[in-house]
């Protein structure tokens, strides 16, 4: 079957891309073939005059790569060859004598996009399913098929820049204002406006729009000549290596293509397949493309082991805690639709936590993510209260109070008799066990754990956990509502701290074993940044607060023992009753308005080692606070509690910030190797004995020289 028919409205050809058997298009190579074949045809027949490009699917026109595709490139030769490949085949596209008109609606993304940029002339529908953007970075790669050239001479220099470096996926009416596309429309006149446009274009009576438009007097007087560009360039690239901390190649080679590009025309595609070569084999590449397998297949993962009962539809939620976690779960729920019934114990809490909602629903009508009316349905959504009056509706309840067992078993006796017998009760607690809350509950078969991370409507992570107890039902409701928030879910079995909790409190307590050593604040936290987290150890301690930090030190050492005992610095600053950035007094300095400042150096006078700070080589300070995460996300799976490799780098990736160009903790162990992590492991064993013995998977792995995912990332399912 074809993926491309044509059908002839009075010269002009109207084709409709609808890959069969797929949800969405993708640039498969069957595509290309028939695209090439079709590009050739119309050559030739002087009956067509026009052509229209639509899409048969409902959501996307054209939504990028086939990734796939990806993984058989085994050289970058290989990759520059199916750049140079897609190059040449819309090269076709453009130089066509007769005009083409790319009627877009629903996702056009990357070499989806490349195509549309190659026709002579496009209309999107203003939709909110219409969203353009060149996301390859996302990928470790880069546009690879004239989009590097095309997208700056169609928008101009600084928001092409923009769109690739960033991935920004741009919304239709938005694509329209930057010029990237020439009309916008209503879906239901789409198909009959294209035809109109073509059959125009090909009369004259239409002229296709070669410059950028709008781009004000800066904008014209910074990317029209040499100089100016180089200043656009250097200050992009400066951009560039701030954020990523020169751990992802791929913006700047899409840079370098860019900048080629105005060399002249051949300099710039030569260097973009040469560049995409590179992307395609590049460890980061790799480890990116396995994150999206990764997530992809856990969106196809029910959460159980098939045959998978049917989740229950959501259609009232109840929140017991309208506080931090509670509101910011609420506002994620209302934007889904569902209702939500918000408890806490006074009115003036609830009055508090329907203000946070209101605030983060707020906050997307100013980004004009929503407009003011779907804002007050949202809002609407939210019903605050002090008993239980309207739980009884509700297919799920969760509870987000204080982390104190006692409390999270009251509140669970006392809600219980208010539900329904089949409803889902989850807590949102971060470390206590699930099974212990559940000791209090008439039905500790309806119990599991949903724990969000903050803040919940930016974090990506949802951790189900499931004691023996709980319903199959239940796992596959909190997973499928999990999901339908927008969450990655990853389902792990019951005990202290999980799995995210527990590997970050590894990695914490090294943090604070090094300040015992002597190292610095800031030196601990550059060396974890330059490994690649989003912010170091004791900033993050600041930010999560140093008491909640403290709590989980007690419950995890209480379960694990000598491995897991909280450093003496956090002990004493915890003692000192600092709490981090919320009460403005941590290891940093905040200012009135919240910003952090430089290190607060009266906190050393609460370290063991008191002022004087030593130096301690930074790749020890990595090595160590890495390796005592790892060997920790090891053991999680050497016990059960991953039920796969793949949850457990998804779980720390998205969760709490592992590098994603390192793939997540097993992959990294795969890249470096069993056998150097165990050597790695050992030696750090003999120096500070009993924190560093090897998990015994680990061993295994070494021994059999095994790795946690198959080399060469292909596909996880
Ligand atoms: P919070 O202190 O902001 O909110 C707790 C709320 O529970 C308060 O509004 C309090 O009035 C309310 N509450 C206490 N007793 C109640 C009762 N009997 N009935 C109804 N409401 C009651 O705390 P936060 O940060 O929202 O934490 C809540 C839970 O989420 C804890 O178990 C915590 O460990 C967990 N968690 C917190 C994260 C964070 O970053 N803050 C991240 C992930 C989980």
């Amino acid at each position: 079957m074809n993926a491309l028919t044509t059908q002839h409205d009075d010269g002009i050809a109207v084709v409709t891309i609808d890959l069969p058997g797929a949800q969405v298009n993708t640039v498969t190579a069957g595509l290309r073939a028939e695209f090439a074949e079709l590009f050739t045809q119309l050559a030739g027949d002087s009956s067509v005059k026009g052509v229209v490009i639509l899409s048969g699917k409902a959501d996307t026109w054209l939504a990028g790569a086939d990734i796939d595709e990806f993984l058989t490139l085994h050289s970058a030769a290989d990759g520059e060859a199916l750049s140079r490949g897609g190059q040449a085949l819309l090269d076709k596209l453009e130089t066509l004598a007769i005009p083409v008109v790319a009627a877009i609606h629903g996702a056009c993304l990357g070499g989806g996009l490349e195509t549309a940029l190659a026709c002579r002339y496009r209309i999107a529908t203003d939709h909110p399913k219409t969203v353009l953007a060149l996301p390859e970075v996302q990928l470790g790669l880069i546009p690879g098929a004239g989009g590097t050239q095309r997208l700056p001479r169609l928008i101009g220099l600084q928001r092409a820049l923009d769109m690739i470096l960033t991935s920004r996926t741009v919304r239709a009416k938005k694509a329209w204002q930057m010029g990237l596309v020439d009309e916008l429309v209503h879906p239901a006149i789409l198909r009959e406006v294209a035809i109109d446009r073509a059959r125009k274009l090909a009369a004259g009576t239409l002229v296709a729009r070669h410059a950028p438009k709008d781009r004000g007097a800066t904008g014209r007087l910074l990317e029209d000549n040499p100089i100016g560009r180089s200043i656009v360039f250097r200050k992009a690239r400066e951009g560039v290596t701030e954020k990523t901390h020169g751990h992802y190649p791929a913006p700047l080679a899409a840079l370098r293509a860019v900048q080629a590009g105005y060399e002249n025309r051949d300099a710039g595609y030569r260097e973009e397949a040469r560049a995409f070569g590179e992307m395609t084999v590049s460890e980061v590449s790799r480890e990116l493309i396995f994150l999206f397998f990764a997530t992809t297949a856990l969106k196809r993962d029910p959460g159980v082991a098939e045959p998978a009962p049917q989740p229950q539809p959501i259609t009232t939620l109840g929140v017991i805690g309208a506080g931090f976690m509670g509101a910011g779960i609420a506002s994620v729920a209302v934007q889904q639709g569902t209702a939500v019934r918000l408890k806490d114990t006074d009115t003036a809490r609830v009055g508090k936590g329907i203000a946070a909602v209101s605030d983060v629903l707020g906050e997307r009508v100013k980004k004009k993510q929503v407009t003011r009316t779907q804002y007050d349905n949202q809002l609407s959504l939210v019903g605050g209260t002090t008993t239980y009056a309207g739980f009884r509706r509700a297919e799920l309840v969760i509870e987000a109070v204080f982390e104190d067992l006692a409390l999270k078993h009251r509140v669970l006796r006392e809600a219980e008799p208010m539900l329904h017998a089949n409803t889902v009760f989850a807590s949102n607690t971060s470390t206590i066990p699930i099974a212990r809350i559940a000791e209090a509950a008439a039905r500790p078969n309806r119990v599991l754990g949903m724990h969000f991370f903050s803040p919940v409507h930016k974090m990506p992570l949802l951790e189900v956990i499931v004691t023996p107890a709980t319903d199959k039902d239940a796992t596959v409701t909190a997973v499928a509502f999990g999901k339908r928030l927008g969450k990655t879910v990853i389902v792990v079995n019951d005990a202290p701290g999980f799995y995210t909790t527990r590997t970050l409190s590894a990695y914490m307590n090294e943090a604070g074993r090094l300040l015992d050593d002597g190292a610095s604040v800031e030196a601990i936290d550059a060396a974890l940044l330059d490994f690649g987290f989003p912010v170091g150890p004791i900033t993050l301690l600041d930010e999560v607060g140093i008491d909640i930090g403290g709590k989980v030190g007690v419950v995890l050492s209480e379960a694990f023992g000598a491995r897991m005992a909280p450093s003496e610095s956090l002990r004493r600053v915890v003692e000192s009753g600092r709490t981090g950035r919320k009460g403005r007094h941590g290891f940093y300095l905040y200012g009135d308005d919240g910003g952090k400042g430089a290190v607060d150096t009266t906190i050393y006078e609460l370290l063991p080692n008191g002022a004087p700070r030593r130096e301690i080589d930074a790749s020890e300070i990595s090595q160590r606070c890495v390796l005592a995460m790892v060997n920790e996300a090891v053991r999680c799976l050497e016990e059960g509690v991953l039920r796969s490799a793949r949850d457990g780098d998804v779980g720390a990736v998205f969760g709490i910030g592992f590098p994603p160009f390192r793939g997540g903790p097993f992959r990294y162990v795969d890249s470096v190797g069993a056998v150097a992590i165990v050597e790695a492991l050992e030696q750090l064993d003999g120096r500070f004995p009993g924190r560093f013995t090897p998990a015994d998977l680990l061993l295994e792995h070494a021994r059999a020289r095994r790795r946690f995912h198959p080399a060469r990332g292909a596909p996880v399912s």
